[in-house]
């Protein structure tokens, strides 16, 4: 029985989910539900990568114990992907069974003589961790991945004999050449092992937070080198019940980014040769995809364009996302992620084609055969060509799935909408009714209704949701594989006369222009801590307003901001303060001048953008929040803040934060 492993890299916790890990496990999911489709007996592999230098000096900038750090990143990857409705196991690097895995695997490699120890310097990015040597920098010493000053260092370490590795992998690329894809990326990795493969320095012992190399306490593991040992450590030992779907038992796919493609088609390999795995025993592909880029700019934390898959979301469900990551990209060449053609692309292909489609059907067979599948006639021209399309797209689809080309599978798929959609045109089924002639109506909406059934299935790993609904209104029960079974479609078959239809309903509603308008600023990248949507600081300099986003107000509220510490959070005094005496600030529109009681020998004056919304007379006795210790902040013309109200909402609707209970004036929130 066939087998199908399907794994996604397992993502740094020094960052959060963003596209660029939503494109590659959604891909992942829709793949494992291909095979899961076929029959085969298929599972599916993401998680988080928890250790390395990287983490660690990400934790400490944090103020937080590596450990604490990463169960709270790790959470938000593992809570993240089933809202892509996702359904994956999930490893982590500090999980005990994979440790304990590493180790054996250690032990091993040295007990057959790969491992040994030595000292090393070279030039070290901890951005890719990774060493680079002198060619790969940029001038001034930069990291070209990362733009980012690379690390001098030097330390003992145990080497991994990858040098003897260089003839045994040659050989396997050739003898296997499907094991990198695309083609490109293949040629890619060959010239670079033809190269020359230095041995790799594999342990380290500047820092702890890693691994441990058995019975060399100093020494903590390569992140790599534990890294990549996840996709074996999973499934357990060898002769284990879930080794069944290692190799040569079963098919693994690695999916990964062009970045880390050297990783896995020259270390990993290596690794598990020196282990003792046999070339039967490796993974059976690796698949590296390109690089999104959002709105035509890379993805940066500085430009605030990092997309967050659960806004996306949150704003227009999960398979809107699904379905444009995996049709939008050529899986191999960068891509661009654009908004505007992410509502583009759902309009045309899953309202107008899709949605249209079925109900147009549904409606028809609600008036015209009583809400159930007629029965199916003597097929015409009409049908023949239709059953064409069908069977050569179905075709074509399955091909494209299995060659990891989801954009192809799903042209194949649509292309049958269209083709279906072009012969209610043709065949008008509407014409056939008002002559009277049943057979014939009853021919066009059941030959409609397969077609539609056909797309159900065909539609299940890209779209597994809208699948459902969509079988519920053809009145038929969610695709359920079975291991054994084929439900791949391949023809008409004429099936189902007599059964009754759903409720109808628009499965993918479309929108005109100004709610596409409202939905693209609504979209518009909001990372953790990008921007606040409404202004939150009063004493903001209230002529150029509060950062806010760059698009209309949203109903959203935005993302929530990345973590801080507790110390971080007791940095910022907050007091209750008692306004004493409120006036306008002349020639200044959104200005008051305040003073406020804060317990302290004098009230403190403070300047807030609060005129649009109360009279002075409305604050005078109102307890307020007042952040105490930021700088202070010159207005000009004499006028310097000395503290800040907190308020939130539009600058002419604003609500002020407050306390209940009578609470004396300075009193300290914590
Ligand atoms: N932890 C390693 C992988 C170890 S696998 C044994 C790692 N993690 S990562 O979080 O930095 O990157 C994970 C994946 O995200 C990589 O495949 C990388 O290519 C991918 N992407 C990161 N940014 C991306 C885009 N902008 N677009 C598409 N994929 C991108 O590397």
């Amino acid at each position: 029985m066939a087998r199908f492993y399907v794994t996604t890299p397992i993502y740094y916790v020094n960052d959060v989910p963003h596209i660029g890990h939503a494109y590659t496990t959604v891909a992942a999911d829709a793949l494992r539900r291909f095979h899961a489709l076929l029959g085969e007996e298929s599972r599916m592999l993401t998680g988080t990568d928890e250790h390395g230098l990287k983490v660690e000096r990400e934790a400490l900038a944090r103020g937080k114990s590596p450990k604490e750090f990463v169960d709270d990143v790790s959470a938000r990857f593992r809570e993240t992907w089933p809202e892509l409705e996702v359904e994956s196991d999930f490893i982590r690097t500090t999980d005990p069974a994979h440790k304990a895995f590493v180790q054996d695997l250690w032990r091993e490699i040295e007990k057959r003589g790969d491992l040994y120890e030595g000292e090393y310097e070279d030039w070290y990015c901890v951005g890719c961790e990774s060493f680079k040597t002198e060619k790969e920098l940029l001038p001034g010493n930069l990291c070209p991945l990362h733009n980012k000053p690379v690390e001098r260092l030097k330390e003992k370490t145990f080497f991994f004999r990858l040098s003897k590795w260089e003839k045994p992998l040659l050989s396997f690329y050739e003898r296997h050449p499907k094991f990198i894809e695309p083609a490109t990326r293949r040629n890619e990795v060959v010239s670079f092992v033809e190269s020359g493969l230095k041995d790799l320095s594999v342990s380290r012992t500047s820092f702890t937070w890693g691994i441990p190399v058995p019975g060399q306490d100093r020494h903590v593991m390569y992140v790599w080198f534990d890294a990549l040992a996840n996709y074996r450590s999973f499934l357990g030992p060898k002769g284990g019940a879930e080794a069944r779907f290692w190799p040569p038992g079963g098919r693994v796919v690695h999916l990964v980014g062009k970045d880390i493609l050297r990783f896995h088609a020259v270390y990993w390999p290596a690794f598990l040769l020196a282990a003792g795995y046999t070339e039967d025993e490796l993974p059976s592909q690796v698949f590296a995809h390109g690089f999104l880029t959002v709105d035509g700019q890379k993805m940066s934390k500085s430009l605030h364009n990092v997309v967050d898959p659960r806004h996306v979301v949150k704003v227009l469900g999960p398979e809107v996302l699904r379905y444009h990551l995996l049709r939008a990209f050529v899986f191999g060449p960068d891509g661009d992620f654009d908004h505007a053609a992410l509502l583009e692309r759902y309009n045309a292909d899953l309202g107008k084609n899709l949605g249209n489609l079925l109900n147009r059907t549904l409606g028809l067979c609600a008036k015209l055969t009583g809400g159930k599948v007629p029965p199916r006639g003597d097929l015409g021209p009409l049908e023949h060509e239709l059953a064409q399309t069908i069977e050569s797209s179905s075709a074509a689809g399955r091909t494209a799935w299995e060659e990891v080309a989801p954009h192809r599978a799903l042209e194949a798929t649509w292309a049958i909408a269209s083709a279906a959609n072009l012969y209610v045109d043709r065949a008008a089924p509407w014409a056939a009714a008002k002559s009277g002639d049943t057979a014939r109506l009853s021919t066009i909406l059941a030959t409609l209704l397969e077609a539609l059934e056909i797309l159900s299935v065909m539609m299940w790993p890209a779209l597994p949701s809208k699948s459902a609904e969509m079988r519920a209104q053809l009145g038929l029960p969610p695709v359920a594989p079975k291991v054994g079974e084929d439900l791949w479609p391949a023809r008409l078959t004429g099936p189902g006369a007599g059964r009754a239809l759903g409720e109808g309903a628009p499965l993918f509603p479309t929108f005109d222009k100004d709610k596409q308008a409202a939905l693209l600023a609504e979209l518009a990248p909001t990372r953790a801590g990008a921007a606040p949507a409404a202004s939150p600081a009063t004493n903001a300099p209230a002529d150029t307003a509060a950062p806010s986003l760059a698009v209309a107000p949203s109903t959203a509220a935005p993302a929530v901001s990345a973590s801080i510490t507790y110390d971080q959070f007791s940095a910022v005094d907050l007091r209750i303060g008692l306004v004493k005496t409120c006036e306008k600030v002349p020639k200044k529109d959104k200005l008051l001048r305040l003073t406020v009681d804060l317990g302290e020998a004098e009230p403190r004056t403070i300047i807030a953008g609060l005129a649009l919304t109360f009279a002075p007379e409305q604050l005078v006795g109102r307890n307020v929040i007042v952040v105490t210790n930021l700088a202070p902040r010159d207005f000009g013309k004499g006028l310097v803040s000395h503290g800040m109200l907190l308020a939130t909402g539009p600058s002419e609707a604003l609500h002020l934060a407050t306390i209940d209970g009578d609470v004396a004036p300075g009193s300290r929130l914590k």
